[in-house]
């Protein structure tokens, strides 16, 4: 009897724990492929949208006319001087078009690793500057102004 109940209370264990797991995505960092360590984010960022992000990897704020501006403007604080005011590319690449050095950007998931943990040289962890939410909306602008080839707007599907 008492085992049957130690084994039903390992299963419901084993059970939520799987759930929990499924729940959420796991953000890795671009280059190493190691799991981000979230507790490099500032302050803030942990609001709805950003919960919501890391059930499915999708950026609620895409197509959100009143966030994308808030993004453009951040963009332009924190991003425009190396890659350009309309994403053409400067010291770092264009993000406008659909040319990816990490394919890994044509997906939400993919650009917030980007992001977060930052890539190569220059392109330092963005954690530094902006909470996770102020990244959301960043990335929102840069889908904006996409002026690539649809079928390849791995966000959209
Ligand atoms: C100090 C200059 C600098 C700043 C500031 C900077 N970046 Fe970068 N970024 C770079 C460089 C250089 C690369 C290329 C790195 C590589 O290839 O690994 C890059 C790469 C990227 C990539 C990968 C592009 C691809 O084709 O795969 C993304 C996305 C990106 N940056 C977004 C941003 C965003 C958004 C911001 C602002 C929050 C930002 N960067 C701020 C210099 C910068």
């Amino acid at each position: 009897m008492k085992l049957t109940q130690l084994l039903a209370g390992i299963l419901a264990g084993t059970a939520l724990i799987s759930t929990a797991a499924h729940a959420e995505i796991t953000l890795r960092n671009a280059i190493t492929g190691e799991q981000l360590d979230m507790s490099f984010a500032k302050k803030g960022g942990d609001t709805e949208a950003f919960k919501q992000f890391m059930q499915d990897g999708k950026n609620p704020y895409n197509g959100n006319e009143e966030v994308i501006a808030e993004g453009e403007s951040l963009y332009m604080t924190g991003c425009s001087g190396c890659h350009g005011h309309e994403a053409e590319g400067k010291l770092g690449p264009a993000l406008a078009d659909d040319y990816w050095t990490y394919p890994s950007g044509e997906t939400d998931k993919g650009l917030f690793e980007i992001l977060f943990g930052g890539a190569q040289g220059m392109m330092g962890p963005q954690y530094v500057n902006f909470n996770t939410d102020e990244m959301l909306k960043i990335m929102a602008f840069i889908r904006s102004i996409y002026t690539g080839d649809t079928s390849k707007a791995k966000w959209l599907k």
